[in-house]
C-alpha cells in the first residue's frame, strides 16, 4: 500500500473544525476508496486554547503557519483562514515550497487567482477550491469534468446560504432582518464579514469563479453588477407572494453570441422575483442550487447544503482525496482549475445592465393622494414600461406614505433606470424605489 499523504490544515475556524471532523470520522472509507491513508499532520491557528469539540490528539497543533508549510511530512496544505492578504501570502509561499493547495477562499481566487493559478503552474503543483462555490455541492468539478462536452449558455442560481437562509425566514416568520442575521452567524453559516454575504459580494465571488470555469471568461468580481438583499421588506414578500413568486439572491451568468459572432458575458447578482413553482423557487434555508444549461445535456440543476461546517468539510476533503490520488498515483495537473487551459482564458466583455430585457417589481412609496399613481404610472409610459399588476397597501392620513407595488411588462433595464430616477424626484414619493428584476424562466 503506498504511504498516507500528509495534510497540514492553517485555520480551525468553523470550517477547518468540520475538515479535522471528517478526516477523523470518515478515515476508514476514506482509505477504503483512496487506497492509502489521508492524515492530518498538523494545524495552525493563531488561537490553540479554544476547544473546538474535535479530538487532535497525534496532530501537532500551534500557530506556526509557516512551520507548517515548511514541515517535510506536509504535501497538501488546506488554507481556511479566508481573507485576502495573509492567505495569499501563506499561499504562494506554499506554492513556492512545491505543497497542493485546498482553499474555500473564493475571495482569494476571485481577487488574486491569476496570481495563484499562474504561480501553481510553474511549481507543478494543484490548487483546488471546490469548498469555496456552494459549499458542499460538487458543482466545480461537475462543470469542470462531468459537463466537459458541453457550450455552456447559462450559469446560474442560488450561491450563498445565508442570504438564503434569512429570505425564507423572514418570510416564513416576519422577524426582522438584523435578528435573522444574527441567526445566520451563530448557526456559522456567514462570512466573517456578513456584508459579503447581506450585500451580494460572496455571491458575486463564486459567480465569477463560476464563469471562468463555464465560458473561459476572465472577469474580476468588481466588474460584476452586484446588489444584495439589505432593504427589503416584509410588504416585498408579501406582494412577490400574492404575485405568485418567491424572492431569491441569484447570480446569473450567460454566454451571448453576437451575429458577428463575438462572445460577450452577461454576469450579475441581486435579489430577484422567480416563479413559485420553479425549483429555485424552492431552495429553502441555507440550502444552494446551481443550475446549468449546456447545448448537449440541456438543463441541469446541483442542490445541496451551501455553507456550514459538515457540508463544506465535505468539498474540502473531496480535494484532498484527489490531489492524494495524484500524488501517489501520477503529476498534477491533470485537469485546468478553472476548467479551460491557461492560455484559453480571456478577457470576454461584459455585457452592460442597461441593456438587459425583463420585467419588473417596483416598490414605490409615495403619499397617499388621489393622482399620485397617475402619475408614476405616466412616468412609466413615458419610458414606454408598459404596467401588468398593481397592488396597493393599506391607506393612511393624507400625508403619510405607502407602499405603491408595481409589476412590470418586460422593459429595457436602462429604461426602468431612468423612470425611477425620474419618479423618485417626483414631491409625492417620499423614499427611493426599490427595483427587484424578475427572472420568467428561473
Ligand atoms: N457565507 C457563505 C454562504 C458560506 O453563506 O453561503 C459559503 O461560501
Amino acid at each position: 500500500m503506498a504511504k498516507a499523504v500528509g495534510v497540514g490544515l492553517i485555520g480551525l475556524g468553523t470550517i477547518g473544525t468540520g475538515v479535522a471532523k471528517v478526516l477523523s470520522a470518515n478515515a476508514g472509507v476514506i482509505e477504503q476508496r483512496l487506497g492509502f491513508p489521508l492524515r492530518l499532520v498538523r494545524v495552525a491557528d493563531l488561537d490553540t486554547e479554544t476547544d473546538r469539540g474535535v479530538d487532535l490528539s497525534g496532530i501537532r497543533f500551534d500557530s506556526d503557519a509557516e512551520g507548517l508549510i515548511d514541515d517535510p511530512e506536509v504535501e497538501i496544505v488546506v488554507e481556511l483562514i479566508g481573507g485576502y492578504d495573509v492567505a495569499r501570502r501563506l499561499v504562494l509561499r506554499s506554492i513556492e515550497a512545491g505543497k497542493h493547495i485546498v482553499t474555500a477562499n473564493k475571495a482569494l481566487l476571485a481577487l488574486h487567482g491569476a496570481e495563484i493559478f499562474g504561480a501553481a503552474l510553474r511549481r507543478d503543483v494543484d490548487v483546488a477550491f471546490e469548498a469555496s462555490v456552494a459549499g458542499g455541492i460538487p458543482i466545480l468539478r461537475s462543470i469542470r469534468e462531468g459537463l466537459v462536452a458541453n457550450r455552456i449558455e447559462c450559469v446560474r442560481g442560488i450561491m450563498n446560504g445565508t442570504t438564503n437562509y434569512v429570505l425564507t425566514e423572514m418570510e416564513e416568520t416576519g422577524e426582522d432582518f438584523d435578528v435573522v442575521v444574527k441567526r445566520a452567524q451563530d448557526l456559522g453559516y456567514a462570512e466573517a464579514d456578513p456584508s459579503f454575504d447581506l450585500d451580494g459580494v460572496d455571491a458575486a465571488h463564486k459567480l465569477t469563479l463560476l464563469a471562468a470555469m463555464a465560458f473561459g471568461a476572465e472577469l474580476t468580481f468588481k466588474e460584476v453588477p452586484t446588489e444584495g438583499i439589505r432593504g427589503l421588506a416584509p410588504v416585498d414578500f408579501e406582494a412577490a407572494s400574492e404575485l405568485g413568486d418567491r424572492i431569491k439572491l441569484l447570480g446569473i451568468a450567460k454566454c451571448h453570441i453576437g451575429d458577428d459572432g463575438q462572445e460577450r458575458i452577461e454576469a450579475r447578482v441581486h435579489p430577484t422575483l422567480v416563479p413559485r413553482r420553479s425549483l429555485l423557487a424552492k431552495v429553502e434555508g441555507a440550502m444552494n442550487a446551481v443550475a446549468v444549461d449546456g447545448d448537449a445535456v440541456g438543463p441541469t440543476l446541483f442542490y445541496g447544503a451551501g455553507a456550514g461546517e459538515l457540508p463544506t468539510a465535505s468539498a474540502v476533503v473531496a480535494d484532498l482525496v484527489e490531489i492524494a490520488r495524484e500524488i501517489r498515483r501520477g503529476g498534477a495537473g491533470r485537469v485546468a482549475p478553472l476548467s479551460y487551459v491557461p492560455e484559453a482564458l480571456r478577457p470576454l466583455p461584459l455585457v452592460p445592465m442597461g441593456e438587459l430585457w425583463g420585467r419588473a417589481y417596483l416598490r414605490f412609496t409615495a403619499v397617499d393622494r388621489p393622482g399620485v399613481l397617475g402619475h408614476i404610472a405616466g412616468v412609466l409610459g413615458e419610458h414606454e414600461i408598459g404596467i401588468e399588476s398593481v397592488i396597493q397597501k393599506g391607506r393612511g392620513a393624507a400625508t403619510e406614505s405607502v407602499p405603491v407595488l408595481v409589476q412590470t411588462h418586460p422593459a429595457r433595464e436602462a429604461a426602468i433606470r431612468s423612470a425611477l430616477e425620474e419618479i423618485d424626484r417626483l414631491p409625492d414619493v417620499t423614499a427611493p424605489t426599490r427595483l427587484v428584476r424578475i427572472e420568467e424562466d428561473a
